[in-house]
């Protein structure tokens, strides 16, 4: 079999940004600016990346992005008020607060207080309910780049066996509800699926968001499988996943004494395997940031335009 094709994340994720600049002109036209406020809490040194990147993208699409930042030990009631602001401010139209929130924090109680017309996460009860009735205008990102970029093959979803590895609320669950409606038959397994590779092997569609570095091996893999790797883990050199790391350019990297990012897929048995496979970096994540856009500008027309 010949390698598998690699499923670019910038340059997909780059024509849907081209489509959000296409809404943001005619928002213009009606005197609308998109705004969106990413909203971070403590020093997370990856949450501080990502929601820098958050911002960057909005102000370069033309929207008005910006970014809160919260002390860690901002109180739940003070944190409850900042979201009360945002809900109440008409020119804010997607409101993102980073996650992992401070452990005092009840998380899924500032979620809750977002206003579902704002919930560009598409987190919020209302906002999972739609989803799970096919009905949803605001998706969650990372679920919607990966269908995006399941579409961008070409091929037919309708009937194909999907694995899901990892039950989260952000990726393992909303992307099984947006496959089950493309007519797959989905199957999600978690820690506790017995013969999870043999599961996984049976996978038409392969979706690994586990948060585990290399956890997918090739025998995992069903020969032409579609694989999309949701997993960023940093590697640092010397230790016990980066023994595991066989792609050639991490490799020189952990020698010269650098860390890597590495997705939860062994990438080089994907490409011998696979008929498509995303690269990590390079893959998902700039589809997350991308379907972020995406869903600010659907925020702003569906709430003003
Ligand atoms: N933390 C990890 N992924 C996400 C995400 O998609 N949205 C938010 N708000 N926080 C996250």
């Amino acid at each position: 079999m010949t390698q598998a094709s690699l499923l670019d994340g910038k340059s997909i994720a780059t024509a849907v940004e081209a489509d959000v600049r296409k809404e943001v002109e005619k928002l213009a036209a009606q005197g609308i600016t998109p705004g969106l406020v990413a909203v971070r809490v403590g020093a997370d040194p990856a949450s501080e990346v990502y929601v820098r990147n958050k911002a960057r993208k909005a102000t370069e699409l033309g929207f008005r992005g910006t970014q809160e930042h919260h002390p860690a030990e901002i109180r739940q009631a003070e944190l409850m008020a900042v979201i009360a602001r945002l809900n109440a401010d008409n020119e804010v139209d997607g409101i993102l607060v980073q996650l992992p929130l401070p452990p005092h924090i009840d998380s899924e109680a500032v979620l809750r207080a977002i206003d579902p017309s704002k919930d560009v996460d598409g987190f919020h009860p209302v906002n999972v309910g739609l989803l799970h009735l096919g009905s949803a205008k605001l998706v969650p990102c990372t679920p919607a780049g990966v269908i995006r970029m399941l579409e961008s093959t070409g091929e037919s979803l309708r009937g194909k066996n999907a694995v899901v590895i990892g039950r989260s609320n952000i990726v393992g669950k909303p992307v099984a509800a947006l496959l089950l409606q493309r007519d797959c038959t989905v199957t999600i397994c978690h820690s506790r699926t017995r013969d999870l590779a043999a599961v996984a092997s049976q996978a038409d569609i392969l979706i690994a968001a586990i948060g585990r570095p290399l956890f997918v091996t090739g025998e995992m893999i069903r020969p032409g499988a579609i694989v999309i790797d949701v997993g960023i883990n940093r590697i640092e050199p010397d230790s016990e996943p980066a023994r595991a790391i066989r792609d050639e350019g991490k490799l020189r990297a952990l020698r010269e004494g650098k860390s890597v990012l590495a997705g939860d897929v062994d990438f080089p048995a994907a490409l011998e395997r696979a008929s498509w496979v995303t690269p990590v970096p390079g893959g998902v994540g700039p589809m997350t940031i991308a379907m972020l856009m995406q869903n600010t500008v659907i925020a702003a027309r569906e709430r003003r335009g």
